[in-house]
């Protein structure tokens, strides 16, 4: 072990495998390849203007200092008038900690309730970063194999089977990454008579996603369970997705006072304060940004209606109806044990390396998601490249002997 050897903490964690995809597609393009990256986990339309002039006011009002390590009152009170509206709930702005984007937040957070050996449940496919973010906490990650006939979602079957005394937390995301499912009330409700049972469980409900869903305002939630189980909840949300801010890094978590109160603690020695000026943006995005938000969800709706019956018009790719998000879950398992070329596939690690080295379409492996016979397709891509991109899937797949 040499001087600059890093430390063994820091040795496990992989870098995330869709920003790796995300680079490797930069190199290419930087190389004059024409790649197409359906792996882009962001909108591919600007910031709202409203959150943009917000940022360029704050900027020439120089509201360019510290802040308090939870965020300035002005965003947390919108964001508890937010939720408030949304789910009947009483949150004052001490229940709120703003930090760096969603997924500082979730570090944050479950940093703030494991401790060492606690157990977090997340059910397959899970969105990359939690098994990440739990081992740097120190705690397991207890992955609940979910099955296509529920839709890959958590039962309460499943939940009561894998909860142990060492259960502390449970992660649900919905819609999800990478299914882009959700879960309905009825579901919600059923999970909640569980989740009741177990006071120390505690609910990560990350609900990043929660404003784009084609068929709802805001997806249902635990909040508006039968079941009160309102102190268990812990809400995650932020600005990246809805509102096209993923840059400004800014997200937010809502619940009980002790532990929002310790991520403040956390925060001050970590970040001090996320970004001043993002903090303003994010307030007006929040406050002004639903017109907007219509629109770009029924831009995402017709997309997704473009894109699936291209999909599982190719014969060895199925693909059920996402309910939001901008991604699509697609089986691509009946091309396994085929070959390109002279490579087999096996997975969907070869399945989306042969496809980039071969046709320059980006697509996100299953694999690191929990389901190898899944890759993730975002849509969020003008409509013609996608029909270009589905279109040399095809001919990669049609190639296979
Ligand atoms: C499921 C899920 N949660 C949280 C986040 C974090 O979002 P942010 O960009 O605000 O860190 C993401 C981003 O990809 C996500 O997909």
């Amino acid at each position: 072990m040499s001087e600059l050897t890093p430390s063994n903490k820091v040795q496990q964690i992989e870098a995330s495998p869709t920003l790796v995809l995300v680079s490797k597609a930069k190199e290419l393009i930087a190389q004059g390849k024409d790649v197409i990256s359906l792996s882009v986990g962001e909108p591919d339309w600007p910031t709202l203007e409203v959150a943009k002039q917000a940022g360029i006011e704050a900027i020439n009002q120089d509201f360019t200092n510290y802040t308090p390590a939870r965020g300035i009152a002005p965003l947390r009170q919108a964001i508890v008038d937010q939720t408030n509206n949304d789910f009947k709930t009483n949150y004052d702005i001490n229940n709120v900690a703003v930090a760096t984007g969603g997924k500082f937040v979730i570090y944050s957070l479950l940093y703030s309730i494991l401790n060492p050996g606690d157990e977090v449940l997340m059910p397959t496919p899970f969105w990359v970063s939690y098994p990440a973010i739990v081992g740097i906490c120190e705690a397991k990650t207890v992955a609940v194999k979910t099955s296509k006939n529920s839709q890959f979602k958590l039962t309460p079957e499943l939940l009561e089977k894998h909860l142990t005394d060492k259960s502390r937390v449970l992660i649900l995301n919905s819609p999800s990454n990478p299914s882009g499912f959700l879960y309905t009330q009825d579901e919600l409700n059923d999970l909640a008579k569980v989740i009741k049972k177990y006071p120390r469980l505690l609910v990560l409900s990350d609900d990043i996603y929660n404003r784009l869903t084609f068929d709802y305002d805001v997806a249902p939630h635990l909040l508006n369970c039968d079941t009160d189980i309102s102190k268990q909840i812990f809400i995650v949300n932020g600005v990246s997705k809805s509102y096209a801010m993923t840059g400004w890094r800014i997200g937010w978590a809502i619940g009980d006072k002790n532990i929002i109160g310790a991520m403040g603690a956390f925060q001050s020695q970590t970040t001090s304060s996320t970004v001043s000026i993002s903090q303003k943006a994010a307030v007006a995005a929040i406050l002004k940004g639903g017109d907007e938000l219509i629109k770009i969800k029924k831009l995402l709706k017709n997309r997704r209606d473009f894109v699936l019956p291209l999909l599982n018009a190719i014969d060895g790719v199925s693909v059920s109806k996402p309910d939001g998000a901008f991604y699509m879950w697609a089986d691509v398992s009946g091309c396994y044990g085929k070959s390109f070329n002279d490579s087999k596939i096996n997975g969907s690690d070869d399945f989306a390396r042969l496809l980039l080295e071969n046709y320059s379409v980006v697509v996100v492996p299953g694999n690191p998601f929990g389901e190898d016979d899944y890759i993730r397709i975002s849509y969020a891509v003008k409509e013609e490249r996608m029909k270009e991109a589905i279109d040399r899937i095809h001919s990669f797949i049609s190639s296979m002997s």
